[in-house]
């Protein structure tokens, strides 16, 4: 049999594994998430210095042109400009040249950096895509496990409670069949086999004592007539034939007559609303549970009076078996080994009613019962 509570633990751990790598990958994609925004900061500076420097590329060309044509022209007229004209005009040039140079160099790494950043960029987007796929699936994955697996584990227990329970009806039929066994060997069994003892007395009385021999027929009679009323009994115990017969009603009233006979416990009953056959699934579950909780009463409860109440009304069935015993704790006892009580629930499940018992010690007992009719 599978061990629940392990399944149980395993699942967990699962989920806690999986629940701690999700926050692990959710703490990449928020990483990943900050570095691309500020590499496309980056990016959007780096453009703009990229523009800026454009500009003053272009505009140191210009000057630079100017400077030299003014070289040039410097130069060819020397007659009209002097030595330190010319020498202005060169190191204007000059200066510009080198100005341009490095600003070129500075557009050209600008570009340089603008374009691995883009890579990084790129790059980046899609660690953070792939992150974010990941946290979808992994929360998927958490909630299969969380809700179906979860569902999976109570369906198991369920199983094996259904399972527990097959085994303990049969363990039950057991019990009852040994029980039927026991009363009809200790019952009716004995009592015959003493009624073929006496009958051989009478045989052998008949023609010397008359008179003794009426009386020996006379215990007779009686023995077999109490020998009858047991065996009477344990068939009504097996299947109640007035049930059948008579229905819900009549057969508990006779369970009763019988108990108050037996026990001296004072029984009472009270029949409301109208009065009506059953189904006989119906009629044998509601039966067979008032009967578990007489038995009870009688085992148990050490109780002098009993009020059984049923009452019919168009949509259900209600029944209640109230005694005036010493009652029990409902909390202690469940759980324990007992069928009676468990297969009173288990037989009111089948019927889709409503089992409440109300007790506590020293303050009686009630059980009550809610039948749904078709
Ligand atoms: N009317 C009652 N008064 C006092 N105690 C009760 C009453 N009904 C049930 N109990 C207590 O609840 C326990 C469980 O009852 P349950 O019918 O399940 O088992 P059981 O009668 O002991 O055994 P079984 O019915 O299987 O022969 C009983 O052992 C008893 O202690
Ligand atoms: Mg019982």
């Amino acid at each position: 049999m599978i061990d629940i509570k392990e399944l149980d633990k395993i699942v967990k751990n699962t989920l806690t594994v999986i629940e701690t790598s999700k926050s692990q990958i959710f703490d990449i994609y928020e990483a990943a998430r900050n570095e691309m925004e500020s590499v496309k900061k980056d990016v959007e500076r780096i453009k703009q210095q990229t523009v800026n420097i454009i500009f003053s590329v272009d505009e140191l060309e210009k000057r630079e042109r100017r400077a030299r044509l003014r070289l040039m022209e410097v130069s060819r007229n020397f007659k009209v400009y002097t030595e330190e004209d010319i020498k202005t005009a060169y190191d204007e040039a000059k200066m510009l040249q080198v100005e341009l140079a490095v600003a070129r160099e500075q557009e050209q790494n600008l570009r340089r950096q603008r374009d691995e950043l883009e890579i990084r960029l790129k790059t980046l987007k899609e660690t953070v895509e792939k992150a974010e796929n990941l946290v979808a699936q992994v929360g998927a994955v958490l909630g299969y496990l969380g809700n179906e697996m979860g569902g999976v584990v109570t369906k198991i227990e369920s199983l094996q409670q259904s399972q527990i329970f097959g085994a303990k009806i049969i363990k039950a039929q057991e019990e009852e069949r040994r029980r039927v066994a026991r009363e009809i060997h200790d019952g009716p069994a004995q009592a015959m086999a003493n009624v073929v003892f006496r009958a051989e007395v009478c045989e052998r009385l008949v023609d010397i004592d008359v008179e003794r021999c009426k009386n020996e027929l006379g215990d007779l009679r009686e023995q077999v007539r109490s020998c009858l009323k047991e065996t009477r009994k344990i068939i009504f115990d097996l299947r109640p034939m007035t049930l059948d017969d008579l229905g819900l009603v009549p057969t508990v009233k006779r369970f009763l007559d019988t108990m108050k006979e037996r026990t001296a416990i004072d029984t009472n009953i009270r029949v409301l609303g109208e009065e009506k056959r059953l189904d006989s699934y119906v009629e044998i579950g509601l039966f067979r549970i008032i009967q578990e909780a007489l038995n009870n009463v009688e085992k148990h409860a050490a109780a002098t009076s009993i009020w059984v109440a049923i009452e019919f009304m168009p949509a259900f069935i209600l029944a209640s078996v109230e005694d005036d015993g010493q009652g029990f704790d409902h909390v202690e006892t469940s759980g324990s080994e007992s069928f009676g009580l468990l297969g009173m629930r288990e037989r009111m499940n089948l019927l889709h009613g409503e089992l409440s018992i109300k007790s506590a010690k020293g303050k009686g007992t009630k059980v009550m019962i809610k039948v749904p009719l078709r």
